[in-house]
């Protein structure tokens, strides 16, 4: 795994964006990039997720949380309302059509119009090999991964079309540079680059753009199997180019370009946010 990792992050692929925050005191910015928009974002309680829900909210939008656990949404909703921001929340595991139902009520309660669906959920049942993952995992890793972020989006359409919004899938470095060790979610990551092109093309029409976010190693609860093991973390802290590890915040940055006007000619791209990565 170690050298696998270390040989992923030794590419020279270097992507920065220049988004800046203009903040109020009440933490939302009225006069935003994503002022009056309304923005859908799962598996937002933790992580990379709850960064991209906070930015947004802080560039205007106003923000649905969700993710599986009442009492995570609770307190996710509760710390970035107490930062003064416009953000309501629900349960909402994107694998159960029932839960997607309701996070699709739920957003529309806010203004009856959705802008942005962030879709940020993902797992990974198994650390093992591809063949090595039964049935039951494959159907797990390709249902949340792949399958729960097309059903969610075809429920939203509706209520998106003539907003001039935007979809942003989260897929991952190991989908460019698989990890032997990650098997059937290293194909999954791999499928949704797919997904973000053939709804790019499907969507133009409607003028909603389609692009993918694609993380390489964030320090969040996702990664912890490998920030616990600290010989291989300062490590590879060490190899890296930029000698940091990626923050949950370091991704936050380019949704929020993306979901806005100066995004406006950009679709069906596939963009990293790794410090740097071998990808040309
Ligand atoms: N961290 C990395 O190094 C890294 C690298 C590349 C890509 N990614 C991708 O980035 C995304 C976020 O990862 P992360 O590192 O931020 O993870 P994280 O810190 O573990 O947070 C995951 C979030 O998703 C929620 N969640 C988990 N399963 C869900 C489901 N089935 N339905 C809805 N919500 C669910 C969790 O809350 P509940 O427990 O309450 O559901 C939590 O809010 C994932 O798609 C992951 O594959 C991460």
């Amino acid at each position: 795994m170690l050298r696998a990792v270390t040989w992923v992050h030794r590419g020279l692929f270097h992507f920065c964006t220049g988004v800046s925050v203009r903040m109020t005191s009440s933490g939302i910015d009225q006069n935003g990039v994503l002022a009056n928009r309304v923005a859908v974002v799962t598996g937002s309680t933790n992580g990379i997720g709850l960064a991209i829900a906070r930015r947004l909210a802080q560039d205007g939008a106003h923000v649905i949380i969700s993710s599986r656990k009442q009492q995570n949404v609770d307190r996710a909703v509760a710390a970035l309302q107490g930062e003064g921001l416009s953000v309501t929340g629900t349960v909402c595991h994107v694998g159960k059509a029932d839960d997607r139902e309701r996070l699709v009520a739920k957003a529309l309660e806010h203004r009856g119009v959705i802008d942005f669906l962030v879709c940020n959920a993902g797992v990974n049942p198994l650390v093992g090999s591809t063949l090595g993952a039964s049935e039951q995992v494959w159907d797990k890793i390709l249902s949340v991964n792949v399958k729960s972020p097309a059903l969610l989006l075809s429920r939203l359409l509706p209520y998106m079309e003539k907003r001039k919004g935007a979809v942003i899938l989260v897929s991952s470095i190991s989908a460019y540079m698989p990890y032997v060790e990650l098997g059937a979610y290293n194909v999954s990551k791999t499928a949704l680059l797919g997904l973000t092109r053939t709804l790019a093309l499907e969507l133009a029409p409607k003028d909603i753009r389609v692009n993918c976010l694609v993380p390489g190693l964030i320090k969040t609860d996702f990664s912890k199997v490998l920030h616990k093991n600290e010989p291989f973390w300062n490590d590879f802290k060490e190899s890296q180019r930029l000698h940091r590890i990626g923050q949950p915040e370091d991704c936050a940055g380019l949704v929020s370009f993306l979901c806005s006007p100066d995004a406006s000619y950009i679709t069906g791209e596939n963009i990293v946010v790794a410090g740097f990565s071998p990808r040309l």
